[in-house]
């Protein structure tokens, strides 16, 4: 039996952090094995905010070796940049014909990059989530491991594909966001302002490349208060974000501890945050020195990403041909 599709893709804007690898590099790695995967640096969807040329291609090579820090192995998945597959642009073309502007202004991610940068509504943020949708539909997937902030623009490829099918006969199966445990994973910043970013909260978000220095630094800053006045209160949304990084990086005994103690409330922030600090080095010190252990080695980077980009294309070619027939494009 054939395996199910998957696919997946990173923005090349900055450094990785925890939010990306609990809620969606994590998942890949999980699902290498068991499916058809796709896995690629979005390049293209990076040029909404016009970054500097020199810029580009060291950001693309730092995601992909991250990703394989992680633990992602290039010969079981294909490890791609989308502009290496230059079907994604022309599905990505026809999809924008049965995307409608209204609709597209409504995003609320479009609404949040309008409000923080009035000065650049380019054309390509507002298609931003039709271009999302070529991505997923050219391996015609079923199934896209993404973070909570994605779960909209997944809606919005399951339209897309919908209105293809229906216009021009059945083609694309509806891709559905996939995790394993049913809660989507969101990381919030250690500050509680948001999510962690690659671009805003710095200074409260984890990165993948960071020292242990800072790390230290970054947790022990994390907002915490008086504890709680009662036993078994409800938490709050930054002291339930602590205890979802103690979850992914600490042991159960750890864990249990400090749930224990906040629900007695007897709770030592200091101490749960000096013991976090010490698992989340332990964590992420072995990711970041493969890393930049892989980002010294280009050649094999620019190896890896030629191989996965002749995968992507043999897959996205047949999707393009039979999405031309169903049009009407097949002329000779
Ligand atoms: P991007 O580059 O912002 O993030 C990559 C992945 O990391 C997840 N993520 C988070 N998860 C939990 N908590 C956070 N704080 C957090 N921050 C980021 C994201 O949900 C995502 O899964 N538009 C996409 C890239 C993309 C894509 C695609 C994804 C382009 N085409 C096709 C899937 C399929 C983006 O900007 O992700």
């Amino acid at each position: 039996m054939s395996k199910e599709i998957v696919v997946s893709g990173i923005r090349s804007t900055g450094h990785l952090h925890l939010g990306n690898y609990f809620g969606a590099i994590q998942n890949y790695v999980k699902m290498q094995d068991a499916y058809d995967c796709y896995f690629f640096v979005a390049d293209y969807h990076s040029l909404t905010t016009h970054p500097d040329p020199k810029a580009l291609k060291p950001s693309v090579f730092r995601v992909l070796a991250e990703n394989i820090a992680s633990g992602l192995d290039p010969e079981k998945v294909a490890l791609y940049a989308q502009s290496d597959v230059p079907e994604i642009p022309e599905l990505y073309l026809m999809l924008n014909m049965l995307a409608y502007k209204g609709e597209l202004e409504k995003v609320p991610t479009f609404k949040d990059k309008v409000r923080l940068h009035p000065e650049n509504v380019n054309a390509g943020l507002l298609t931003y989530p039709v271009l999302m949708a070529a991505d997923i539909l050219i391996h015609r997937a079923v199934k896209v491991p993404v973070g909570k902030d994605q779960e909209q623009h997944l809606e919005m490829a399951r339209n897309f594909a919908e209105r293809f099918n229906s216009r021009y006969g059945e083609f694309f199966p509806e891709p559905q966001v996939f995790r394993f445990n049913s809660e989507t994973v969101k990381i919030m910043s250690l500050d509680g302002t948001g999510k962690m970013s690659k671009s805003e909260n710095v200074n409260a978000t984890i990165y993948l490349s960071d020292t242990d220095e800072d790390i230290r630094k970054k947790i022990m800053k994390a907002k915490t208060d008086q504890g709680p006045a009662e036993p078994n209160a409800a938490m709050p949304d930054y002291i339930q974000n602590l205890f979802v990084l103690m979850s992914v990086t600490s042991g159960p005994e750890t864990i249990a501890r400090f749930t224990d103690a906040y629900n007695s409330c007897n709770i030592r922030y200091g101490d749960m945050k000096k013991q976090l600090a010490e698992d989340m080095v332990a964590f992420v010190a072995p990711i970041r020195d493969h890393a930049a252990e892989q980002q010294r080695d280009e050649a094999t980077l620019r190896k890896i990403l030629k191989t996965g980009a002749e995968k992507a294309r043999e897959s996205a070619a047949v999707t393009i041909a039979g999405a031309r027939k169903l049009i009407g494009i097949n002329y000779y």
